[in-house]
């Protein structure tokens, strides 16, 4: 189902690792709505090489960079606005990684080494595409720049680790960011806070299958899937939602507001 809702937009996507990313998805959406776009990923993350299929199949090239670092950002940025022949209306940032968690080191226990990695890449690297993009003015008037991220960043839960700081971070980032762009530039910043998903970061969570169940059952409409964040992101990218900023924009079937449901209620009279 196509309406050409981004004809004529020219985008950067941080993030497709492979067909299960929540940022391919966006891409294949985003090719089908009429955008053009570059695709990038941390140049280790290329060495597996599942993004040149994506490449092929949205026309788009392919700029290898380290979100963490300025000066690949930097050429990225100048890089993209060369390829696509013009300012960037739309961006997005679909990138975490902990290390603490991916070594299965205890929230309690952390090595702070990898918690400021896990920053840094996570969080911070959000704060440098939006600097970087409004230092080179690369961006267009009503133009629109999105992060995923996760409810862990308002309410504990436990296997999240760091991640929940990351995401309780890279939040507060769009809002002060989004102020400034949004003055300065008329461009929005926001976050949208997606369900559990299935995909190479989500599975790295401990107890991921049964956490993935759990929410299903909470949220009354289920659990939305990386297609539907994709939807949802474009309507984000679109010029249906310009006046939304500095929010963060909860893309969960309804987890976020429920308390209990039914379903959850009856298993405990099991
Ligand atoms: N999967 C879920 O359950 C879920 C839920 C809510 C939010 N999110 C968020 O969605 C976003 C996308 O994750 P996903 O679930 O599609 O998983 P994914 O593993 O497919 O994507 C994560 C991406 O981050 C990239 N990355 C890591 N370090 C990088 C660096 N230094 N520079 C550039 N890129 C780097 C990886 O290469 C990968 O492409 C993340 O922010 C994640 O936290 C995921």
């Amino acid at each position: 189902m196509a309406n050409n809702l981004l004809k004529g937009k020219r985008g950067i996507i941080f993030g497709a690792l492979n067909e299960q990313s929540i940022a391919w998805k966006v891409a294949e959406r985003a090719h089908e709505e009429g955008a053009t776009f570059v695709l990038t990923n941390a140049p280790i993350a290329m060495r597996m090489g599942e993004i040149n299929d994506l490449a092929k199949k949205t026309g788009s090239e392919i700029i290898p960079a380290d979100a963490t670092s300025v000066e690949d950002l930097e050429n990225l940025v100048s890089k993209s606005m060369e390829i696509l022949g013009g300012k960037i209306d739309f961006i997005l940032h679909s990138i975490g990684m902990s290390v603490n968690v991916r070594k299965g080191r205890h929230y309690t226990d952390e090595n702070y080494d990898w918690t400021m990695k896990g920053i840094d890449v996570s969080a911070l690297s959000f704060h440098k595409v939006l600097q970087t993009a409004k230092k080179l003015d690369a961006m267009n008037e009503w133009g629109s720049i999105l992060a995923l991220t996760y409810i862990a960043a308002q309410r504990v839960f436990p296997d999240y680790n760091d991640m929940a700081d990351n995401k309780a971070y890279l939040e507060s980032i769009a809002r002060s960011f989004g102020y400034y762009f949004g003055v300065d530039k008329k461009v929005r910043v926001n976050t949208i806070s997606q369900s559990p998903t299935m995909t190479t970061a989500g599975s790295g969570v401990k107890g991921f299958n049964e956490f993935i169940n759990f929410s299903e059952q909470m949220s009354p409409l289920g659990n939305a899937s990386a297609l539907a964040c994709a939807d949802y992101c474009i309507t984000m990218f679109s010029d249906l939602t310009k006046y939304v900023t500095m929010q963060n924009l909860f893309h969960d079937g309804g987890f976020s507001t429920t308390g209990v449901t039914q379903a959850v209620i009856d298993k405990f009279g099991e």
